[in-house]
């Protein structure tokens, strides 16, 4: 242990960046591989597997990093059993400013004490609740995108995703509603600044957009928190205003305001991605939308929120498809807090360790046509997913694992069973191929993906 880690705690100690003694490569000066990573992370954590195996050393955003290129070491940092993966340490060096006081910015038993709170909000009886107005919603927007015809479907999917994350997260009095488009528009800024290769605090830069748009929400959940804890409101926002810890003090106006931001962000960014892959894949696939087409035309409405996946298969199929090519959340990022060993690789305190989701999933050993879409080999009689617990992993797993893993599929099917069932999905553009993919922050197509609703 170095004479900082015996004096300091964890969380307050520098990064460690001796890893000489790892196979790999670390870049350009400052920057090492970090434009590589943000232009394609799959291609440059596959790059590494291929030229220096299973454990590596590369340099991101300032920090070198041990890439852990094997489902099995994935499995023993998720599921984390020592303690000794923080999560908090992990986001802190490339998301901190933006995931500050959010459930992955804490650890162990604090983070355990905050995700009791949140995981109020996803019982079994809520979500009941939340799938009616969903599906209403989405009803409603569906059909007014049909009456446009030409949309660009990942705009169109993000306002209706912030919309019922308000609708069930974070009820809005009438004048609040107003505010929405600059919601929205924090939000991107937030995400777009997350992934500011220079990252200066100054008027012009996206990093700078970035952190204006976090202290506007912000500012917005701190203004409303009075009104919100004397209403008698059920949402997630009136639950953390009235929540306690094991010590029943109330949780700070910072801390709710904080988790707000965070679940707010992550109850529709992520999905939005996930569903505007698909319908990319779908267009492309216009068999697999038959397929789809035939199932809802034999499927009782509404869709029953429980059984949803077991009576729509391959609905889940493509939704399951869509997050292993293009995983809305790329990489899962933890730093250790003591030293340890991986498959007999001595790795030191401190050291930032980082899952790569995106490879695990094309991992060229585990999956048959990586690269191709192909839905049904989540099909009961394939499974492919199954030969390791971690080699398909989208939502993360251990303690961190996403707490809105059903939230999520629920706004999937209830969008694609209404799409498809009136319409088919098509490229605007007779032989369109989208002109470049975003992969962080979420997976996209850079245009948005213009689509055209044609009624069946
Ligand atoms: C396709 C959609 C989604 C994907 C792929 C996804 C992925 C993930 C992943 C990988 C993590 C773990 C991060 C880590 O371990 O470092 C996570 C955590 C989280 N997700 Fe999701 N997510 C999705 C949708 C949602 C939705 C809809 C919500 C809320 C309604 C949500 C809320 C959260 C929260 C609050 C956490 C933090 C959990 C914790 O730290 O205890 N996610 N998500």
């Amino acid at each position: 242990m170095t004479s900082n880690a015996a004096t300091l705690p964890y969380d307050q100690r520098p990064p460690n960046q001796r890893l000489g003694h790892i196979k790999g490569h670390d870049g350009l000066p400052m920057l090492g591989r970090t434009i590589d990573m943000v232009r394609d992370p799959s291609a440059l954590f596959g790059e590494y597997f291929h030229r220096f195996g299973k454990i590596s050393r590369v340099s991101i955003t300032g920090f070198r990093t041990v890439l852990l290129n094997h489902p099995d070491y994935a499995e023993v940092v998720l599921l984390d059993h020592d303690k000794n993966f923080s999560c908090k340490m992990g986001w802190k060096s490339h998301m901190g400013e933006f995931f500050d006081g959010g459930l992955v910015m804490r650890d162990f038993g604090e983070h355990r004490s905050h995700r009791r709170i949140a995981t109020e909000s996803f019982r079994r009886e809520a979500m009941l609740e939340y799938a009616s107005q969903v599906q209403a919603v989405t009803e409603k927007t569906v059909a007014r995108w049909g009456a446009t015809r030409d949309i660009v479907i990942y705009d169109e999917i993000k306002k209706l995703l912030l919309d019922i994350a308000f609708n069930v997260f974070c009820w809005l009095d009438e004048s609040d509603k107003a505010e929405i488009p600059n919601i929205n528009r924090a939000f991107a800024d937030m995400m777009e600044g997350s992934v500011g290769y220079v990252r200066f605090n100054i008027p012009g830069l996206a990093y700078h957009r970035g952190l204006k748009g976090r202290a506007y929400l912000k500012r917005f959940f701190l203004d409303r928190i009075d009104r919100k804890r004397a209403s008698d409101d059920r949402d997630s926002f009136a639950a953390f205003c009235r929540a306690t810890d094991e010590n029943g003090q109330p949780y700070s106006d910072e801390d709710i305001a904080n988790h707000m931001v965070f679940l707010m962000l992550a109850a529709h960014d992520t999905t939005a991605s996930a569903a505007t892959m698909a319908a990319y894949y779908l267009a492309q696939n216009q068999d697999i939308q038959d397929e789809l087409r035939a199932d809802l035309d034999e499927t009782e409405r509404p869709i029953a929120y429980d059984t949803m996946f077991r009576t729509l298969p391959l609905m889940a199929g493509v939704f399951h498809e869509t997050i292993r090519l293009h995983p809305p959340v790329a990489m899962l990022l933890r730093r250790t807090v003591d030293a340890c060993e991986i498959d007999g690789v001595a790795i030191p305190a401190d050291t930032m360790v980082c899952v790569p989701v995106a490879f695990l999933q094309r991992h060229p050993d585990f999956w048959s046509e990586p690269d191709r879409f192909d839905p049904h080999r989540f099909d009961e009689d394939r499974l492919e997913h199954r030969k390791h617990p971690f080699m398909w992993l989208p939502f993360g797993g251990g303690p961190h694992k996403c707490i809105g893993l059903h939230f999520a599929r629920l706004l999937f099917t209830s969008l694609y069973a209404e799409l498809l069932s009136e319409y088919r999905i098509e490229f605007a553009k007779p032989g369109y191929y989208p002109t470049g993919l975003q992969h962080l922050p979420f997976a996209k197509p850079k245009d948005g993906l213009p689509v055209r609703l044609v009624p069946r």
